[in-house]
């Protein structure tokens, strides 16, 4: 029998790890798919992704800059791709396409279980307020944070954001609440970059204040882009993570989304770790 096709859509997608994670998910779990890059044109996402699911794919993971456009193909959302109103994950069923975003579940997954450090009556620093940031409020505050903190360089983006999730922190108990980038407070336990400022070469756009001594600042990049951010943790006391955690476990999330089932984890992100500390193309 031929292996299920899934693919990440995106543009680019050259610099992708999520082929390499998911042939080692199928290798871990006996799940007979084949997982490949899917380049889509600027004005050309949906036409691709329909093209591929024609010829028998089925599913997709969506990625920069899709993530916003991809709802729009769905006939049902799952409760938190509908919050974040952004998807990274497309199963074609037969009865109209299904979407999911695995980003935030991934990026709980790694803090709390990866790096051990736990999220309920915590605080938190999330800075940027595009589909990154978008895709993972709502787990954050599904997962108890005392109070949560969104800043971002134009504060109506934030605000807005803030706004849509008014109603699900209030029910958790969780302070939520937006700000600019100066001034944003001191101190948290954890401190997430959202941002694309590393991309720019912008440098870290926060004073180290919001850090505190052994709290954890995680990058949602990983490689060279988040190397500055990193090293500008651990010269002011804290423990710096890239995003490589949260990328093996939102591809978890996904997989489990299409096949049923959920591959094993911490293997893949030694083995991935290890690939990207020493340079190895994707
Ligand atoms: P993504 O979908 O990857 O989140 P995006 O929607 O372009 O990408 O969002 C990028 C985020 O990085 C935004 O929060 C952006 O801030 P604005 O909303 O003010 O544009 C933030 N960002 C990009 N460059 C930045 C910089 N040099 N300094 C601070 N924030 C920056």
């Amino acid at each position: 029998m031929n292996p299920d096709r899934y693919a990440v859509a995106g543009h680019p997608v050259t610099h992708s790890r999520s082929p390499w994670i998911h042939a080692r998910f199928a290798a871990l779990t006996g799940e007979a798919i084949e997982y490949g890059r899917l380049p889509c044109p600027l004005d050309g996402f949906a036409a691709t992704v329909r093209a591929f699911a024609a010829e028998g794919g089925k599913g997709c993971n969506v990625t920069v800059p899709f993530k916003f456009e991809a709802p729009a193909l769905c006939v049902g959302l799952t409760p938190r791709a509908a919050l974040a109103r952004a998807v990274n994950t497309l199963r074609f069923d037969a009865g109209g396409w299904q979407g999911d975003n695995t980003d935030g579940a991934g990026l709980v997954a790694d803090i709390t279980v990866h790096a051990g450090v736990a999220l309920r009556g915590a605080t938190l620093l999330l800075i940027g307020a595009g589909g990154a940031a978008a895709g993972v409020l709502g787990p954050l505050i599904e997962a108890g944070l005392a109070r949560l903190v969104l800043a971002n360089r134009s504060l109506d983006k934030a605000e807005a954001l803030v706004g849509r999730h008014a109603a699900l922190a209030e029910a958790r108990g969780v302070e939520l609440q937006a700000a600019p980038l100066e001034g944003c407070g001191s101190r948290f336990d954890l401190v997430v970059n959202a941002t694309a400022a590393s991309l720019h070469s912008a440098g870290v756009p926060v004073a180290a204040t919001v850090l505190r001594p052994g709290g954890l600042a995680l990058d949602m990049m990983y490689g060279p882009a988040a190397a500055p951010f990193l090293a500008w943790a651990r010269e002011h006391g804290a423990h710096g993570r890239d995003g490589l955690g949260m990328l093996v476990e939102q591809a978890a999330e996904s997989f489990c989304f299409w096949r049923g089932r959920r591959p094993p984890t911490a293997e893949v992100l030694t083995e991935l770790q290890r690939l990207v500390a020493a340079g190895s193309p994707p």
